[in-house]
């Protein structure tokens, strides 16, 4: 099972626009809502794959209910902790020009009290799961060392541990020594402090300097994959260095596109695969995501498809 964390979860409104006009009136064709949130949308793929997959963090009102309801029809098993404030609304635009316009709210308040009670229902999962995966944005109220916290916990109860944030949140996680992480080019120059973009020679170091940063000097040898966006991504893992050959897709959306390379990476390793091959599944399955409107995730026949054109390859 894959127990994945959300703190920070969002519905997500995209209107889907024909072009964007600033301080103008804009017609919108069709408005799509969505659960939003890493680890949700982590486990909705790994649901989709055919992983056993629960799900806990906050939610609170209507767009909470909303989420639980995205949830349940997905089969990803709902034990999330109800809070006072409603949870956040992102809105994105998605104008057919380019890249969707994001506006990201901050998040809605947690108490001390629902905080506590996350870090219990953490201790009593975790020990039921192979894989406990954290990540997204940490909402007012919750420390700066959450993902410490939390990955201690995971770790502790035998689980391995997967943590996909950013900045001084993904920093203090990486105390808790992560058995997989997956930044993006810009997160992995914020966690490394020096300037990858744009240079494949780079990133294949970054991603080998991660992975010795991650390790523990025990038996569990990390895995890095640091994604490339259309271009694919590059893993540092036990079996050396691995590259994916970029997919050809047309692309509409990518929010989610990294949850899901995550997602199906897991999805791949619990059922007794390589890790080239969980490479090809994650390539597949984030480019599965890109293709759909908004946050609408990828659909299990669209990422088996994509999976029988991705190639990985090592890197020497
Ligand atoms: N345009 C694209 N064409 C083909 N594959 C893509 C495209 N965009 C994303 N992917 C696939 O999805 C993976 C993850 O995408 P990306 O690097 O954009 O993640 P991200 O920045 O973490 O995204 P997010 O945090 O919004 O989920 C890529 O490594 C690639 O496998
Ligand atoms: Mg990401």
């Amino acid at each position: 099972m894959i127990l994945t964390v959300t703190l920070n979860a969002a519905l997500d409104h995209t209107l889907l626009t024909n072009g964007l006009k600033p301080h103008d009136t804009n017609r919108i064709q069709s408005v799509q809502s969505d659960a939003g949130g890493k680890g949700i949308n982590l486990s909705r793929i790994a649901a989709e794959l055919g992983t056993s997959t629960t799900a806990t963090g906050f939610l609170g009102g209507g767009p909470g209910a909303f989420i639980r309801h995205v949830m349940h029809r997905q089969g990803v098993i709902d034990e999330c902790i109800e809070i006072a404030a409603e949870t956040r609304t992102n809105f994105n635009i998605e104008s057919g020009d380019g890249p969707p316009t994001t506006f990201n709210a901050k998040g809605s308040s947690v108490t001390e009290e629902e905080w506590q009670t996350l870090v219990a229902r953490v201790t009593e999962l975790a020990p039921h799961a192979s894989w406990v995966a954290l990540g997204g944005s940490l909402p007012p109220g919750i420390p700066l060392e959450a993902f410490a916290i939390l990955g201690r916990i995971a770790k502790s109860s035998g689980a391995k541990l997967a943590l996909d944030a950013d900045g001084p949140p993904m920093q203090a996680g990486l105390e808790a020594k992560p058995d997989f992480i997956k930044p993006n080019v810009r997160e992995a120059e914020r966690l490394l402090n020096r300037q990858l973009f744009g240079s494949r020679d780079a990133i294949i170091q970054a991603a080998r300097d991660l992975c010795e940063t991650l390790d523990a000097g025990d038996d569990t040898h990390p895995t890095v994959v640091i994604s490339r966006g259309a271009q694919g991504a590059i893993m540092a893992c036990p079996d050396g260095i691995f590259e994916t050959d970029p997919l050809q897709i047309e692309p509409k959306s990518t929010i989610g596109s990294g949850d899901s390379l995550i997602g199906a990476f897991l999805h791949a390793r619990l059922t007794g695969h390589d890790f080239p091959t969980a490479l090809r599944y994650g390539n597949a399955a984030g480019a599965a995501t890109a293709t759909t409107d908004g946050s609408e995730i990828g659909r299990r026949q669209t990422i088996l498809d994509l999976l029988e054109k991705t190639f990985v390859h090592p890197i020497v």
